[in-house]
């Protein structure tokens, strides 16, 4: 059985007094949950959300990281400094950092290469876009994004790569694919898995859903066979609504 991953993607948003405060509120509303509730959070809200998560069961994340390691690289983090703040996940390949800051899957590879080296837990994200869906090409494209962002990775590591499925137009839009649809489209990507690096990989990935997930739809995108739970944007910056989606198996 495939544990459950609730991820919050907070994007450009909130301040470390909000950062502080989401916590304090969020944190006793999620302690029962069994699900891995991940926050992706800022940069400069690392800090804060890493102190005040300490005595939680909230693991925390950035939602980006540069390849190299250190050197001339202005305004960039990297996966090694991330780490020595004790960071455990990285958002890998969102969808806004490919369409606005020319992130090709040659990057998003090997940020996640970067990410194995310097031992943070990727989420890499694939999806395609409402042009694509539209030609009947969508499959084609998740499965080779996949492909490209996982290649040269050992079984073990992409045993341990969180996928996300986010088709594009779903995201901020209030539109959701159907638990149908996302369903079978993470299930051409499971499926691409087990023929790259066999079965086993495949049945372990866990890969999740995003795009306008929110409290009344995450029971049934997640009680479906493939989707391991969700990648969560605008409703992750609500606590007490983002504290109903990670408890969605409790209502
Ligand atoms: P929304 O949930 O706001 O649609 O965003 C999804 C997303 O991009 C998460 O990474």
């Amino acid at each position: 059985m495939r544990k459950k991953v609730i991820a919050g993607n907070w994007k450009m948003n909130m301040l470390p007094n909000e950062t502080i405060k989401f916590i304090d509120d969020f944190a006793p509303l999620v302690k029962d949950s069994e699900a891995e509730i991940i926050l992706c959070v800022p940069y400069v809200d690392l800090f804060y959300a890493l102190l005040n998560t300490q005595e939680t069961n909230i693991k925390i994340g950035a939602q980006n990281m540069h390849y190299e390691e250190k050197g001339a690289y202005t305004g960039e983090i990297s996966g090694r400094m991330l780490k020595s703040v004790g960071v455990e996940y990285v958002i890998i390949g969102h969808s806004e950092r490919r369409q606005y800051f020319g992130e090709t899957d040659e990057i998003v590879n090997k940020k996640l290469k970067a990410a194995f080296e310097h031992g943070l837990k990727p989420i890499v994200c694939v999806g395609e876009n409402l042009e694509q869906r539209e030609k009947g090409i969508a499959e084609d494209v998740i499965t080779k994004q996949t492909e490209l962002a996982l290649e040269g990775l050992s079984k073990d590591e992409v045993k341990d790569t969180i996928i996300a499925y986010e088709p594009i137009w779903a995201i901020g839009t209030g539109k959701t694919a159907t638990s149908e649809d996302a369903n079978n489209a993470i299930k051409a990507i499971r499926n691409k898995v087990a023929k790259l690096y066999g079965k086993a990989v495949a049945e372990e990935v866990i890969i999740l859903y995003g795009g306008s997930v929110k409290s009344s739809n995450a029971a049934e995108l997640f009680s479906t066979s493939d989707i391991d739970g969700g990648l969560v944007g605008g409703a992750s910056l609500k606590p007490e609504e983002f504290a109903k989606i990670v408890n969605y198996d409790k209502q």
